[in-house]
């Protein structure tokens, strides 16, 4: 009776959080393909209006763009594509549809006890780190500090009695990259069992390197794309004055703050904050990495999508000193993405040149700030064309052992390549 309870107020009350989940009935995933100096500067200026939802934009060659519309949008741009003559082609016609699909797989997926190489929630990702440290020697845990919400930013630390340098890995500062903290899930899980089998490169590593891995950096914001709105990407703390909710993380780190490519408008998805590091999680990470101020060889922050390895900076379009040995590292690193898995379409380069201009984003600040040499950010599965490419943020669930087994090849191998 108490579980026919349960699931009755389930339904009563967990249909009201239902009705407030947002939907995105016949939006369309669009590739647009601008030919003429014209039809780019028209992408740019469309991009500023929150209607015209830009996903990814390739700027060497200004010849790729994804962009998300409504309905509504999608019949005013559609016109506004065939006048100017922007060739385009839908990749998907209903991502409500898609994510109806998914959440179906997922519901399946879900009763596994074991997280990894799934989407699991963050407290499921926080019971598989206190497991890990509760029966693995080689796994600690740590809290960076807490969120808006209260909840934990917590660290997993593997480590040998011989460590002697550190490496920074996290994932999900955005929230709808759910690629990506999966990906921190499985490099944790991978690297522990490797090394308990005696795999040399993992002995190797681990008899140099303590890695930290933050799975979920903006567990507020990851949480609330899986119960409201799947597309969210910034943290959630109100802000004062608006209706609008949440600050970009990767817009408000203190280094070159609001010096493009970022928003003063809080209803903007790349809202850069109300001033450097006023955001909690940015600030717990950077007390963080300052408390082992001068230990850390290398940062990586891993996002979704694109298939890109990027060097700094990604609030200028010139290069960091150290960019011909950091894109030289990189190519070692998409090396051996290919090794483990598919390096197909993967690339290296400066984030500003490649993808756009994006200021207060963290690995300027580890390498501009913290003095972390080996600072990237990686764009993940899927590719910016070919396969999986019309899923965009939304990669299916049954990607993500893929996405895990490449990108820890691309870690161990890039790490090998630094290591002295
Ligand atoms: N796609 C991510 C973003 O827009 C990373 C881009 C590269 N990094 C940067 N700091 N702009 O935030
Ligand atoms: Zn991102």
């Amino acid at each position: 009776n108490f579980k026919i309870a349960l699931c009755l107020a389930v339904f009563l009350f967990g249909s009201a959080t239902l009705a407030e989940k947002t939907r995105y009935d016949n939006y369309k995933l669009v590739h647009l393909t601008p030919k003429t100096p014209l039809h780019v500067q028209l992408v740019s200026e469309w991009e500023e209006k929150t209607e015209f939802d830009v996903w990814t934009r390739v700027k060497t060659t200004e010849e790729s763009v994804h962009v998300l519309l409504s309905p509504e949008a999608y019949v005013k741009y559609s016109v506004l594509f065939t006048i100017f003559k922007i060739p385009f082609e839908i990749l998907e016609n209903n991502m409500q549809k898609n994510f109806d699909e998914q959440e179906r797989s997922m519901a399946l997926s879900r009763n596994s006890r074991n997280i990894v190489g799934r989407y699991a929630r963050y407290t499921e990702i926080q019971s598989f780190i206190d497991n890990l440290a509760a029966t693995s020697p080689l796994v600690t845990s740590d809290i960076a500090g807490k969120t808006y919400e209260g909840r934990n930013i917590k660290v997993a630390i593997i480590k040998t009695a011989t460590s002697q340098r550190k490496i920074m890995l996290d994932c999900g500062i955005h929230a709808r990259e759910w690629i990506t903290p999966a990906t921190c899930v499985y490099f944790i899980d991978k690297l522990v069992n490797d090394y308990n089998s005696g795999n040399a490169l993992a002995r190797e590593l681990l008899g140099y390197y303590e890695i930290h891995v933050i799975p979920v950096l903006n567990p507020d914001g990851y949480e609330y794309s899986h119960t409201n709105t799947r597309l969210w990407r910034k943290n959630r703390r109100p802000n004062p004055g608006s209706s609008c909710i949440g600050t970009d993380l990767n817009r408000n780190f203190g280094f070159k703050w609001l010096t493009g490519g970022s928003s003063t408008d809080p209803c903007s998805d790349g809202y850069a904050g109300p001033s450097a590091d006023s955001e909690l999680e940015t600030k717990a990470f950077e007390n963080y990495i300052n408390k082992y101020s001068g230990q850390w060889d290398s940062y990586l922050t891993l996002h979704s999508y694109g298939k890109w390895w990027f060097t700094p900076y990604g609030y200028t379009t010139t290069l960091p000193a150290d960019f011909t040995e950091l894109n030289a590292k990189a190519q070692i690193g998409i090396s051996g993405i290919k090794a483990y898995g598919d390096g197909n379409g993967w690339t290296s380069g400066s984030s500003a040149r490649i993808l756009y201009i994006g200021s207060g984003g963290s690995e300027d600040w580890t390498y501009g700030v913290a003095g972390i040499k080996y600072s990237y950010s990686l764009e993940l599965r899927p590719g910016q064309s070919g396969i999986d490419a019309s899923y965009g943020f939304t990669l299916p669930e049954d990607r993500a052992p893929k996405a895990g087994l490449e990108t820890y090849g691309g870690i161990v191998t890039f790490l090998k390549a630094i290591k002295p």
